[in-house]
């Protein structure tokens, strides 16, 4: 596949699509190599990655659960239980963060939080070019303090997704994409 085949081919694929194989702990290593060529500010290198599979992403569920039970004290048993299950669509998730370097003299918050995002967005390309299906989600739990201070991040840090992965269960219908020429100004 050559890159431009890569790029225009990618799609997201629902998590509960998802299912084994997954790439192991070595190919993992080898794509992430791909979110080491994000572009980034003084070579901060904010982004950080968990790979999260099998029972351990009971742990996960465990979290999600528990921290909508602190924010939300009258969360009803069938939300709390959604919520523990999330983790459960796929095979693997990735919780992906940015490690914030606060008063940064030249690089302000939200240019790490652009720098992991790309990364995170060089990981689902590798994921793809290596036959790979993946999704990126947020939802509430990325925007808890439970949940980041439960996954070892600090208030200052931002987690900007969950990358689910696996391969999809069956062929995925071809999205159709915007007209480019709808979002270019030439000057
Ligand atoms: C930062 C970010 C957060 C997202 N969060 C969610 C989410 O919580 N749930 C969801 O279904 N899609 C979410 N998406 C969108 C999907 O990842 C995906 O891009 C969308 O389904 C369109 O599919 P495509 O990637 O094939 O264009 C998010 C995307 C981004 C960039």
């Amino acid at each position: 596949m050559d890159a431009m085949e890569c790029l225009l081919g990618r799609q997201s694929t629902p998590a509960a699509n998802l299912v084994e194989p997954t790439p192991c702990d070595e190919e993992i290593l080898e794509l992430l190599r791909a979110a080491m060529r994000a572009p980034d500010h003084g070579a901060l290198r904010p982004w950080r990655f968990l790979a999260i599979r099998g029972e351990r992403r009971k742990v996960l569920g465990d979290i999600f659960a528990d921290s909508l039970v602190k924010r939300d004290p009258d969360a009803k048993v069938e939300e709390v239980e959604k919520a523990r299950g999330k983790p459960q669509r796929a095979p693997l998730v990735m919780a992906v963060w940015a490690e914030i370097t606060v008063n940064h003299p030249k690089v302000p918050i939200v240019e790490q939080v652009i720098a992991t995002g790309a990364a995170a967005q060089n990981l689902l390309n590798a994921l793809h070019a290596g036959g790979y299906q993946a999704i990126w989600v947020t939802g509430a739990p990325c925007y808890d303090e439970n949940v980041k201070c439960s996954l070892g991040l600090e208030p200052k840090d931002a987690l900007v997704g969950f990358i689910h992965i696996g391969t999809a269960k069956g062929p995925m219908p071809i999205k159709k994409r915007p007209n480019p020429a709808e979002y270019l100004q030439i000057w």
